[in-house]
């Protein structure tokens, strides 16, 4: 394994139709799927020479947490699918490499399970819980509570899931997981039902009508900082920052809402100047290289997040593998940082990059 492709080519080779279908698969004709990293490069990058980079520094603040390296994992569904250990293998890496790791509602594993697992590692590495906004206030507020006392450090709430994108991979090879398959984190709701219903059920609680009042509601039930996942533009940047979140987190969900929806990286300029500095600013969708980090750096994000590279690492080689894509894409920032001239997170800066 050289670089993050061929993990995804040992995960195809791996899975089911159905399970790839699933991981790789985008809405409608999958434009934005496929934009995503190839955006990138019209990105190019302009390097400083003579700068002394024997030694690099690839720590970074986040939510005023300290990460080895700004790359981290992004909210995904059902770890078990992918391997055995589902979420515990995944938090497992992300702890032992001191990054941090944002947790989907729809883990299979409970948010409580994840957190001691992270414990067991390394207390240090944050968590995120991701909250997709649920009709049942009371159940979002239970939620909201057990990830404030499991120890988890920010709520991530995904804003760009009003409906479920229209997936025809998913259409086609429907996702069947096994019968026996739980939601940790729903294990105590009062339903009798098999996996495949109860996935329905929760996708089918996600509250279009959720706005930005209710994201007001949602801040006064909880001291955690909240982080905004899915936003693509500037006014809904300032807005976010005027209604006291602490973070933006640039993303199209990987392509699998809606289809042509703007390549991340090339809305990520015009929010970082919407934030103004109010608010950290996060990227992912299509980071597959270092190059793509440094980049995404250079326009302004403070830390990028990776979705469906950790679930192929997961699915060729549990933990192991989580933590082999994840330090790949460190060394790849560490050599570009060094073939750059940039010694620290500190020296990349919008100079080093220009756009076509
Ligand atoms: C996701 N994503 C996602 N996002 C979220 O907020 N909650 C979730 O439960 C999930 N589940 C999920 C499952 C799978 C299989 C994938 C591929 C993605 C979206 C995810 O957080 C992230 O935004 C994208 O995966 C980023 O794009 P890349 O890195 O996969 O290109």
């Amino acid at each position: 394994m050289i670089n993050l492709f061929d993990y995804e080519a040992a995960a195809q080779g791996n899975l089911s139709e159905m399970l790839w279908n699933f991981y790789a698969g985008g809405a409608w004709d999958e434009m934005t799927v496929r934009e995503n990293h190839t955006a990138f490069s019209q990105v190019w990058l302009r390097p400083r020479v003579l700068n002394n980079v024997s030694q690099r520094d690839l720590q970074v603040s986040v939510l005023a947490r300290k990460l080895r390296f700004p790359i981290a994992i992004s909210p995904s569904a059902f770890h078990r699918l992918a391997h055995p250990d589902g979420e515990l293998a995944t938090v497992r890496a992300a702890a032992s490499l001191g990054t941090l790791m944002a947790v989907s509602t729809f883990s299979n594993n409970s948010l409580e399970e994840i957190a001691i697992a992270r414990d067991r590692v390394n207390k240090l590495a944050p968590l995120w819980f991701q909250l997709y906004p649920l009709r049942d206030r009371g159940l979002l507020r239970s939620l909201v509570q057990r990830a404030q006392t499991a120890g988890y450090t920010a709520i991530c709430v995904t804003v760009d899931t009003a409906v479920s994108g229209r997936r025809e991979r998913d259409l086609r090879t429907p996702l069947i997981p096994p019968a026996d398959m739980v939601l940790g984190n729903f294990a105590a709701y009062p339903l009798q039902m098999d996996a495949r219903s109860l996935i329905q059920y929760v996708t089918n609680q996600i509250d279009p009508s959720f706005n930005w009042e209710d994201l007001r509601w949602l801040r006064s039930i909880t001291s955690l900082p909240i982080v905004l996942k899915g936003i693509l533009r500037g006014d809904d940047a300032a807005k976010a920052v005027d209604y006291g979140v602490a973070g933006v987190f640039v993303s199209n969900h990987g392509g699998r809402q809606l289809d042509g929806t703007i390549p991340t990286i090339r809305a990520l300029p015009e929010v970082v100047d919407a934030v103004k500095g109010y608010a950290e600013v996060y990227l992912d969708s299509g980071i597959r290289r270092g190059t793509d980090v440094l980049k995404a750096l250079a326009l302004g994000a403070r830390c990028v997040f990776i979705g469906r590279p950790i679930v192929w690492g997961l699915s060729v080689n549990g933990e192991d593998g989580v933590r082999d894509v994840l330090e790949m894409l460190g060394h790849e920032l560490s050599l570009a940082m060094a073939l750059s001239g940039c010694a620290s997170i500190a020296n990349i800066d919008r100079t080093l990059v220009v756009t076509k």
